[in-house]
């Protein structure tokens, strides 16, 4: 499968809707280098290769429409929904969400008993999407950290190939993460966006991050 990256950017389940010059490069780019990361550390994903500077290729997966979130520090959501997380405190344990696919009726929060219940995924396989979540989160965490970065949360989509082998799928990148600069805490991802920043300064900080990640220039 070929999945082609896009500089259009989307917040607020598709009602916000811009464009982000040259926003796919970076992303194929970051989803590339994490998704090697994350195969050297024995968790199998989709990622095949490269193909163009946009265009990656990929194994087929059949997804489970499920959004695995996977938090560190409360932001987002979690603040909103919840009066007890206070923004920007650390978590006692990293928390394990997951949300249905579904803009129209805002992703809503799914418990492991509505999984099963519902067929979308066998008691065995949410046992495994958790254990894989929690292993990309300490793989990504230890990565961003040392890139001077702290991961907040991030979200990743899973699928099953032709073997029923549960692999990271979709794309996983400054679009689908938080990430603080560790020392400021300046913000580094797609929260500028959500927030209303100007498109030139969403545009700085995704060429920001491609350099703070990759450890080169962005040309
Ligand atoms: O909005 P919320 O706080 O639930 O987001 C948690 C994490 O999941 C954030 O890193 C966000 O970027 C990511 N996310 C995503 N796609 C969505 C919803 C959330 O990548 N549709």
């Amino acid at each position: 499968v070929l999945l082609r990256f896009k500089d259009s950017i989307t917040a607020l389940d598709g009602e916000k809707h811009d464009v982000i010059h040259r926003k796919a490069e970076v992303n194929a780019a970051v989803s590339a280098e994490l998704f090697k990361m994350l195969e050297q550390e024995k968790i199998p994903t989709h990622f095949l290769r490269l193909k163009e500077a946009t265009l990656m290729q990929v194994r087929r997966l059949r997804m489970i429409p499920v959004e695995v979130v996977c938090r560190n520090i409360a932001a987002g959501k979690l603040v909103k929904s919840y009066p007890f997380f206070k923004h920007g405190e650390k978590l006692k344990t990293p928390l394990v969400e997951f949300f249905l696919k579904d803009d129209k009726r805002h992703d809503p929060l799914l418990s492991e008993e509505h999984m099963i219940a519902s067929g979308l995924a066998s008691k065995e396989e949410v046992k495994k999407l958790k254990m894989i979540t929690l292993k990309v989160n300490s793989v990504l965490r230890k990565f961003m950290l040392k890139r001077g970065l702290l991961l907040v949360d991030f979200k990743i989509e899973v699928g099953r190939d032709h073997r029923g082998t549960l692999r990271v799928g979709d794309e996983l990148n400054i679009d689908s993460m938080r990430i603080w600069d560790k020392k400021t805490g300046e913000v580094k991802d797609k929260d500028i966006y959500r927030k209303g920043g100007r498109l030139d300064e969403v545009a700085r900080t995704y060429y920001q991050s491609y350099k703070l990640i990759l450890g080169r220039d962005f040309k």
